[in-house]
């Protein structure tokens, strides 16, 4: 069990001299079953200063805790961050997930056959495998030594249900460690080596912090639309060999072949998200969802080829290899991130008999992000 004695402590992740990753840290000496409101309020302040927060050995902590934890970013809330999922048959996000009987705003993903988990019997779970989800894929002879970023995104349902604030993962059972490489297969050369199963993160406000000033004058005045139903309407396309967005072949689902459309509850969005703790800006899209820009003078880019494209600029020099923090779990590793201002991909291609047991947790939020305007800001 955890020592409950230490004072709680931040430590920023340690990096190899002069890397850009700025963000990330661990935190020690908090009981996570028996949180008090001043554990909480710096957690809380963890997250939102370093988006990414790593507590090890959490492997006690229940289903219960885990949900208590989440949700205490935002009492309001209360459903699981992409609600009921709509047509499920088609829906990307279908395969990858099983619900937890008796705490069901909590899900069980990984890789391999578990027989029984919190009251889950006989579950075959699947890790997403980037050839379900690229236009291109590396060859199954290279398959165990070279992988790919799944998919580049945040945890929301962009349909009307807010983002979720944070994400928790708790690593319940890791196979141990080979490692792979991921390539970026973009025609740059790009590739990182990782840990086998790793989550990468990369800083959202890195990834504004680092456009030109012209392209951070247009993200800051830049709406986005997403789709209605975006993991149906995505689901026949393909993915960038990056992981990050589609390429444009005209397969989405047309939309009088999705699910009945409420236009109340299709999502436009700032481009730029305000941390509600620091004020930076992340630059926070989910590029495989994005359908349109709508643009300071009024404009909408509807075009959806060129509306990625854009995207794409933007963001591609945000996931450079040296900015990617690349999780190496260990089982109790508990790990929440800032879904408003990190993006993440699973990454990593497992063996069959190779069996990974994550529990994650997320709820829609009960407000949406701010913008790049602070609120109550009027206009001069
Ligand atoms: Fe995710």
């Amino acid at each position: 069990m955890p020592s409950t004695t230490a004072s709680p402590l931040v430590t920023p992740l340690a990096f190899p001299e002069g890397s850009p990753i700025n963000f990330g840290a661990s935190v020690t000496g908090i009981d996570i079953e028996n949180l008090t409101d001043d554990d909480f309020a710096l957690i809380r302040s963890a997250l939102f200063n370093h988006q990414v927060v790593v507590f090890k050995n959490q492997s006690h902590v229940s289903p219960k805790a885990q949900f208590e934890l989440t949700q205490r970013f935002d009492p309001a809330a209360t459903s699981y961050g992409h609600g009921k999922v709509v047509d499920a048959k088609r829906s990307i996000l279908h395969p990858d997930l099983k619900t937890i009987p008796h705490q069901p705003q909590v899900q069980v993903i990984g890789n391999g056959f578990v027989s029984e988990y919190e009251g889950l019997k006989n579950i075959q779970l699947r890790h997403p495998h980037h050839r379900t989800f690229h236009a291109t894929t590396i060859p199954d002879a290279e398959d165990l030594d070279f992988t790919r970023f799944y998919r580049w995104h945040i945890d929301a349902a962009l349909y009307g249900l807010a983002p979720p604030v944070v994400t928790t993962l708790l690593a319940v059972r890791v196979p141990s460690g080979r490692r792979q490489t991921c390539r970026y297969d973009d025609g740059t050369g790009d590739e990182l080596d990782v840990p086998l199963g790793t989550t990468a993160f990369v800083s959202s406000y890195t990834m504004y912090d680092q456009l030109s000033p012209a392209d951070q004058e247009f993200a800051r005045t830049t709406k986005v639309e997403y789709a209605p139903h975006p993991y149906v309407w995505m689901s026949g396309a393909k993915s960038r060999s990056d992981g990050l967005g589609m390429v444009s072949e005209g397969k989405e689902v047309p939309l009088d072949q999705l699910p009945a459309i409420d236009e109340a509850k299709i999502q436009v969005l700032p481009m730029c998200w305000r941390n509600p703790e620091t004020g930076k800006l992340a630059l926070q899209v989910h590029p495989s969802a994005v359908r349109k820009l709508h643009l300071a003078d009024g404009s909408v880019v509807d075009d959806l080829a060129e509306v990625r494209e854009i995207v794409h600029r933007l963001q591609r020099p945000g996931i450079a290899p040296k900015l990617v923090y690349a999780h190496d779990w260990e089982e109790g590793d508990l790990v929440l991130f800032h879904n408003r201002g990190v993006l993440h991909s699973v990454v990593g291609a497992f063996a069959e008999d190779e069996v990974r047991l994550f529990r994650q947790c997320n709820v829609a939020a009960s407000f949406f992000p701010e913008g790049p305007e602070a609120v109550g800001a009027t206009a001069a």
